[in-house]
């Protein structure tokens, strides 16, 4: 499994901006926007050009390149995944959106999937999970799956923290699906939260607890 952290000294202060209790909702929110632009930018780098021809200002024709393939799509995942689709959007506005949502079955204390409404055709795009918090990675791969299970073929997931333990997750269950951390954190402490984290993230973007 290919995992890429993001590392720029840009991140590292946002990143450090959101570790910061003090910084509200809307700041916060603002700088999850800002980071995912960044994450957009390196995950996209391989994305195919194709030769076309444009029309040019004085009345000739152009051979350039350009993407021609279907526009990707990207997968919030409930809720907190939701901070992170402007920001992706600023940089691929046409990309389309599938919504998937999950929660922690209080029993089984595995991810049990209550919403997903996936984009036309999402088996022939590229496919980009936006999950800003990757922690013991049962979400996340629960998504992969089901994206699998819909034939989807390529997958990236772009996070703003990831865990160790998470990691080793995804690199058990989808050894082929890239991660885009901005950065890799320390641990999960014994509640599940990434340490030293920035909290849940959910609350930190909604302004609710
Ligand atoms: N989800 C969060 O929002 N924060 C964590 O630290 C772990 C999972």
């Amino acid at each position: 499994m290919t995992v890429r952290p993001v590392s720029h000294p840009v991140i590292t202060h946002k990143i450090n901006m959101l570790r910061d209790i003090g910084t509200k909702p809307k700041d916060f929110r603002q700088i999850v926007t800002e980071v995912t632009s960044l994450l957009t930018y390196e995950a996209t780098r391989d994305l195919t050009l194709e030769k076309t021809t444009i029309n040019e200002w004085q009345g000739g024709q152009m051979e350039v390149e350009m993407f021609l393939e279907e526009d990707p799509s990207i997968v919030p995942i409930f809720r907190a995944g939701i901070g992170m689709q402007e920001g992706f959007l600023s940089i691929i506005p046409n990309a389309k959106i599938s919504y998937i949502g999950y929660y922690r079955d209080e029993e089984t204390l595995r991810p049990k999937q209550y919403y997903a409404k996936l984009a036309e055709n999402v088996q022939n795009r590229r496919n980009y999970v936006l999950d800003p918090m990757l922690a013991t990675g049962g979400t996340t791969s629960a998504v992969c799956s089901l994206l699998k299970k819909a034939g989807v073929k390529s997958i990236k997931v772009l996070c703003i923290l990831a865990a160790p333990e998470g990691l080793a997750k995804m690199e058990r269950d989808h050894p082929d699906v890239e991660i885009i951390p901005a950065v890799i954190d320390e641990c999960l402490n014994e509640k599940g939260y990434i340490m030293p984290g920035l909290g849940d993230a959910g609350d930190r973007l909604f302004g609710t607890r």
